[in-house]
């Protein structure tokens, strides 16, 4: 039986493509910027829940956020009550958040023996607490991890995708994957499949193969839970629009910010450990190294930040 094509019943599509009409997601080259100029970057070192307070309603248009999980391995990731806590930023995260906007929080689930705080604590207070909807679950794979005796070694964690609305921004096209030559041939043989969307390349899916950093690789600046650079970036493309504002308020080394400024899109940065604004500077002279480009224009405040380059 044929499966027919529902894209015309897809909010994500349906939004993206009224989106596309009224010209907001215009494709702009890197530094052709709208009414913010070039790409801002503010780094905030304080508490996340004092930081969010100081920001006005609805000015991101993602979150993506990488939380203590009170696994008490450095000083940041205890808290009495865990969920009690992360209440106080989700609900300031809603608040902040555009009406299109996104939420993403990488996460694991295999924690249960830790104190409480996981994704899963995370997942069950949104549903019943937040208005926030659950869109995907993303398994974050990777081949390489720790050995275990005792249970099955650990090869993977979570990244929970969270918007505010149905009309969430979604750029599929993208993050496409492109497809080997012999398995193009039967995609456009496949008569429930699009064409047009088969020559982009094929949706890569809510489970996605990414290497872990591991202690030699050359991505590292220091920070002990630094993500690949490759996730974020995946994220930051489908789930934001160039020239949108981003918002990291767990930044740890920066890579979120580090990844707005190669794809154009603004960013807050807010962590309590000054060791951010190192680890940042690392990231930047490593870009330089690999030859990209790192123009962009550090503020000092939130009010500098939002203020209109006109
Ligand atoms: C898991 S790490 C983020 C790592 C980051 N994704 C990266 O790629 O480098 C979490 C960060 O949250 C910060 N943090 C913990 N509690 C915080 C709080 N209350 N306010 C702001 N930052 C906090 C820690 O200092 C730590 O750098």
């Amino acid at each position: 039986m044929a499966i027919h094509n529902k894209s015309h019943n897809n909010h994500a599509l349906m939004s993206l493509n009224k989106m596309r009409k009224d010209n907001s997601t215009k494709q702009k080259s890197a530094k052709d910027f709208d009414k913010f100029g070039e790409t801002k970057i503010l780094i905030s070192i304080m508490d996340c829940c004092d930081f969010l307070k100081e920001l006005p309603d609805e000015c991101v248009q993602m979150i993506c956020i990488d939380p203590p999980y009170n696994l008490e391995l450095t000083g940041w990731d205890i808290y009495e009550n865990y969920i009690e806590w992360a209440a106080k930023w989700l609900e300031e995260a809603y608040r902040v958040l555009s009406k299109n906007g996104n939420m993403v929080i990488f996460g694991g689930t295999q924690f249960r023996d830790a104190k409480s705080g996981d994704l899963i604590d995370i997942i069950q207070y949104v549903r019943r607490n937040t208005k926030f909807k659950l869109i995907n679950t993303i398994v974050w794979y990777y081949k390489n991890g720790m050995s275990a005796h005792r249970y099955f070694a650990n090869r993977h964690e979570e990244v929970i995708w969270l918007a505010k609305s149905n009309d969430y921004y979604f750029d599929l096209d993208s993050v496409r994957v492109p497809y080997s030559e012999e398995d193009l041939k039967l995609a456009l043989k496949d008569k429930r499949l699009n064409p047009e969307n088969t020559m982009k390349g094929k949706n890569p899916t809510n489970v996605w193969q990414i290497g872990r950093l591991n202690g030699n690789s050359n991505e590292r600046v220091g920070h002990p839970t630094q993500k690949p650079v490759e996730i974020v970036e995946r994220l930051i493309k489908a789930l934001s629009c160039r020239s949108s504002v981003v918002l990291d308020f767990f930044a740890g080394s920066g890579t979120v910010g580090r990844v707005c400024i190669a794809e154009g899109r603004h960013c807050l940065l807010c962590d309590s450990d000054k060791s951010t604004l190192d680890y940042f500077t690392k990231h930047i002279e490593q870009m330089r190294n690999l030859g990209k480009d790192t123009s962009h224009i550090e503020v000092e405040s939130i009010n500098e930040f939002f203020k209109a380059n006109v």
